[in-house]
């Protein structure tokens, strides 16, 4: 995609814009004609528009792109709302979905003292319009984040999105901004725009998909790259740093998190990470709204990717796909071990310390282990070495790959996540929609989704309370006895994991009534 300012680009840019305004201005809302037995009155949609730095299948690295890429689908089903994404055009967008967007036009945009060239390009996906912002010199690298200016990429980005909304067409009634990429939407929208002509009478959202990162800068670049004045320092700073997630929280109406309990422990020291007392503060506006999973895709039934498909009803073929695994993998072929797989970053957040602490008493029980992931360098090396120590029972596949990670969440018998802190975790939820039974700690999203299941009658997974490696020990030593010893009230577990519904059926709808209180 040549993304370059050409003539003719310059031109469609114009003439989309003087397009685009006179549109808005013709555009009134039509009342529909009263029928003879009942007044309708025509419903104007709303239109909330969702700002993030991820979303799948055009760019993503984990939950917060899964979310942003299948939360807007489910909001669009509704008659009276309608959800639209705005994501930067990264270099990994491959040529093939490129060749599909619409130039829209380009703009300039201020980022503090500089102005910066920005493409807008649109398309639309499964009943979803996508804007892509387009600036080679910040998004045009490898991977995306990462770099020294992170700051001012997404300052740029959180700024091209205010700049550009009078070219979508489109009023936006809610900016609904995600993790401290975007975090600055909020805020520039407050400082910046919100008594500007077409701007009025916005609501502003703002998501913590995971508190832990909160978009952390020097004093020092305050007004140099995010272009905010120096009267406003208080606003935006935090133990002496610019804290973008802090700056959002108290600049958005409403904040969100990804889980009820979350949103009760950000309350709190333990899990805020020096954020409680401005969530205190705040705790007014913050509500707890549990994610979904994309159904279709995270479908046993048809997902090609998976070695032999399957359903509720034919749980048995479940062990084809795990002899294929086992012997794609190199692992002993018996499918009546139990595979333990993990399927995660490799940070110390998702538990990796005490599985470490673990490992040696996991392996002396009749099991197979694989984990898929990347992350910190010493877990990483430490998986390598297990894997060596133990060659007949552990794979470690130090990658993030998609293809392998459905056939793993497939193949596998239990699946580990003893996350020390999760705001919600999809990867449970996955887990359970391919009959592979989650083992969990009890926090977050964990304890909202997953019931234990006790003596194998009940639930859909093994729980535990503390962070320590004894009790997970203990709840993993739970599932492979009930796998070992009671094969009728293990399949009857499996049938009601895959049974059990994840979609965001019901969660877009709290997402949906939410959007109607505030905008009533
Ligand atoms: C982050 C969180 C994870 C959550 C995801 C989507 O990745 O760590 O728990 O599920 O965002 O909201």
């Amino acid at each position: 995609m040549a993304v370059k300012k050409t003539e003719t680009k310059e031109k469609t840019a114009k003439t989309t814009k003087t397009t685009t305004k006179a549109k808005s201005t013709a555009k009134k809302p039509t009342a529909k004609k009263a029928t003879a037995v009942k007044p309708v009155v025509a419903v104007e949609k709303k239109h909330v528009l969702y700002v993030a730095s991820e979303a799948f299948p055009f760019a993503g690295t984990g939950g917060l792109g899964e979310v942003i890429g299948s939360l807007p689908r489910s909001i669009n089903t509704s008659s009276d709302v309608e959800a639209r994404i705005i994501i930067p055009l990264y270099q990994s967008l491959s040529a093939e979905d490129r060749a599909k967007l619409t130039f829209i036009t380009n703009i300039t945009v201020p980022v503090a003292w500089r102005n910066q060239y920005c493409g807008l390009f649109k398309y639309e996906h499964l009943g979803v319009t996508y804007y892509f912002i387009d600036n080679e010199y910040y998004f045009k690298r490898s991977g995306l984040y990462g770099y020294g200016d992170d700051g001012e990429r997404f300052a740029f980005f959180s700024r091209a999105v205010l700049e550009l909304m009078p070219y979508f067409d489109w009023r936006v009634d809610v900016l609904h901004a995600h993790d401290w990429q975007s975090a600055l939407v909020p805020v520039y929208y407050k400082l910046y725009y919100m008594y500007k002509q077409g701007y009025e009478n916005i609501k502003t959202v703002f998501t913590i998909h995971n508190i832990e990162y909160q978009g952390q800068f020097s004093p020092a670049i305050l007004e140099d790259v995010f272009g905010i004045s120096y009267k406003e320092y208080m606003s935006i700073e935090f133990n002496g740093c610019i804290n973008l997630m802090k700056g959002a929280i108290d600049y958005s109406d409403y904040v969100s998190t990804v889980s009820p309990t979350y949103a009760e422990q950000i309350k709190t020291a333990e899990y805020a990470h020096g954020l409680e007392g401005i969530l205190l503060k705040n705790a007014g506006k913050l509500r707890g709204i549990l994610n979904g999973v994309d159904v279709d895709t995270y479908n046993p039934e048809t997902n090609k990717a998976l070695f032999v498909n399957y359903n509720k009803d034919s749980i048995g073929k479940k062990d084809e796909g795990k002899v294929e695994l086992q012997k794609m993998l190199g692992l002993p072929v018996n499918k009546d071990v139990p595979i333990i797989a993990m399927i995660t970053r490799l940070a110390s957040h998702k538990g990796i310390d005490i599985v470490r602490r673990a490992m040696n008493d996991i392996l002396k029980n009749d099991v197979q282990f694989i984990v898929l992931g990347t992350g910190e360098i010493d877990h990483e090396e430490y998986f390598k070495y297990i894997q060596n120590i133990y060659d007949n029972k552990v794979r470690s596949i130090i990658s993030f790959n998609k293809d392998l990670a459905h056939k793993i969440y497939a193949g596998a018998d239990i699946f580990l996540m003893p996350s020390k802190s999760e705001p919600c975790g999809l990867s449970q939820m996955m887990a359970c929609r391919y009959g592979t039974i989650p083992v969990v700690r009890k926090t977050g999203g964990l304890k909202d989704s997953i019931i234990d299941c006790e003596n194998g009658d009940t639930g859909i997974g093994f729980v535990f309370d503390n962070y320590n490696s004894d009790e997970m020990l203990c709840a993993i030593e739970r599932a492979v006895n009930l796998y070992r010893d009671h094969k009728t009230k293990w399949n009857g577990l499996v049938t009601r994991a895959i049974s059990t519904d994840f979609s965001w059926n019901k969660s877009a709808g709290v997402y949906l009534d939410f959007y109607r209180e505030i905008l009533a």
